[in-house]
């Protein structure tokens, strides 16, 4: 069991993420990825990648970070993305009000309004909790980053809070370079800024992070098919509908039925989005569960709203991950409006703005949760059993001392095994410490260098999983490494 300071100290320890800017005391919400994590973080990008770019006629795109004020108008951002924020009339800290009663009272207090939070303040004559002066009726506050563009004032621009105004903005461009054909999906992966007003629970909830965000643009008319839909409608998803919530923490149900309620568009790619979560991370089938939003709960953006969730020892429970998001023509259709400029398509004889099913995964949360799960203490050493695909490093490679030449000759294999695989030379301490070490970092395969390599070019592999070791010709080595990972 790994609670959240363990994950902490592993992270940091490990170099996997840590608090950024420390030498000044730090600035909350704001993480750097060490070594460890970036190699981490870019396989879990890679992965997702290769994983959702494999339909006909998706594409990434690399959209800037900055974009100007007229595109969060369109989205609707600039008036509906806002926290809902209560003041001390005392000390003056704030507090996110949904969020604070939650923790005062123990009850969830999601999707209330500003007005329904500061009753219920009153109603139970909540105080601030430090310094216990009396509080301001509750407000809002924009959660994007604004800044000034350019010498001259006056030319706004804002961070984006998520990747996919970028796709939205750019879709007739694409459309028209690629193949003037719908469906269509634009990825971007890349960094989203908040300004979260209580960044908490280290990765998790940071001002700035990574997402992963595939739009795919179709005809509205064909909600309802799929080209894949027999192929999965007998796929069981692990869900929690509003309708069960009371009574169950998830049911399992196949597509088929749960089409009888929602399209099938959107129900082949929640299909799509848990074989990711189970078979491409390996995510245990009981700590995966989609999440249906009520309409009080949804993104102002979402007409049919689902989360997935990860239950997690280190935070209590099931915690969001990403979500599927039936955006409908709401971007599409506001940034027509804004930029006077028509967003619609002329295709199979008819001319309409395409609807948008938004896939979305917050990258970093991933990683956390990734840590959390494949956290497991053996005997007072911690094995992170990560799925190979993802680990940081595939295969350490050390001598069994530093001498009679076996070094050189680990340093000699090493050179050759890092053209094909992530390697890590190591050669300080007992071997006893390097496996620990190795352990810790969560990689599949050690490789040792004894004094038989000498006489008969052969070394011990051992797996990190079941401990076992087993000698391998060197000519072989990279084949039995690849056999054993797939
Ligand atoms: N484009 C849709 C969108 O942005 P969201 O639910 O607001 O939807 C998607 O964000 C995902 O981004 C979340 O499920 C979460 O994993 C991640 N995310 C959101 N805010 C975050 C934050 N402050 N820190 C880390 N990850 C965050």
């Amino acid at each position: 069991m790994a609670d959240i300071s363990t994950i902490e100290q592993l992270a940091k320890r490990k170099g996997f993420f840590y608090p950024s800017d420390e030498i000044y005391g730090g600035l909350s919400g704001f993480y750097t990825y060490g070594h460890l994590g970036i190699l981490m973080k870019n396989k879990l990008e890679n992965l997702w990648k290769r994983f959702f770019l494999d339909e006909d006629n998706f594409y990434e795109v690399d959209p800037p970070l900055i974009m100007s004020e007229k595109v969060f108008e369109a989205s609707g951002h600039l008036k509906s993305f806002v926290d809902p924020v209560v003041k001390c009339t005392k000390c003056g800290a704030v507090y996110r009000a949904d969020t604070f009663l939650e923790s005062v009272l123990k009850r969830t207090f999601e999707g209330l309004t500003p007005e329904g939070l500061s009753k219920i303040i009153m109603e139970n004559s909540i105080k601030c909790t430090k310094c216990k002066g009396a509080l301001e009726e509750v407000g809002i506050l924009n959660m994007m980053f604004s800044l000034d563009v350019g010498a001259e004032k006056g030319l706004k621009g804002y961070l984006r809070p998520e990747t996919a105004q970028g796709a939205y903005v750019n879709f007739l461009n694409q459309f028209n370079i690629q193949r003037k054909k719908i469906p269509m999906g634009l990825a971007i992966v890349g960094k989203a800024f908040r300004n979260e007003i209580s960044p908490r629970q280290l990765t998790t909830r940071m001002r700035e992070f990574t997402q992963a965000e595939l739009q795919i643009f179709f005809d509205p008319e064909k909600v309802n098919e799929h080209k894949d839909w027999e192929e999965v409608k007998n796929y069981k998803l692990i869900v929690l509908p509003v309708s069960e919530r009371d009574k169950k923490s998830k049911i399992e149900i196949t597509c088929e039925e749960l089409s009888k309620r929602i399209p099938k568009f959107y129900v082949c790619y929640m299909a799509k989005v848990q074989k990711f979560y189970l078979d491409a991370l390996k995510i245990p089938r009981d700590k995966f569960r989609f999440r249906e939003l009520s309409d009080d709960e949804k993104a102002f953006y979402n007409k049919i709203h689902w989360d997935m969730e990860l239950n997690l020892e280190s935070l209590d429970g099931f915690k969001e991950m990403g979500g599927v998001h039936y955006r409908t023509d709401h971007d599409l259709g506001g940034h027509q409006k804004v930029s006077k400029q028509a967003q619609e398509v002329f295709f199979e004889n008819k001319k309409f703005i395409p609807h948008v099913l938004e896939l979305s995964f917050g990258v970093d949360r991933i990683l956390y949760a990734l840590l959390d799960l494949f956290y497991s203490k053996e005997k007072d050493k911690v094995v992170l059993k990560l799925p190979a695909s993802i680990s940081p490093i595939t295969v350490s490679i050390f001598p069994l001392v530093n001498k009679n030449g076996l070094d050189e000759k680990a340093m000699e294999i090493y050179n050759k095994i890092k053209l094909n695989l992530n390697a890590f030379y190591d050669n300080s301490g007992s071997i006893g410490r390097m496996y620990a070490r190795a352990d810790e970092a969560g990689t599949p395969i050690c490789v040792t260098v004894d004094y038989d390599t000498m006489k008969d070019n052969t070394v011990t592999i051992r797996d990190r999983d079941t401990t076992k070791q087993e000698r391998v010709k060197i000519e072989d080595l990279i084949n039995v490494i690849c056999t054993k990972l797939s």
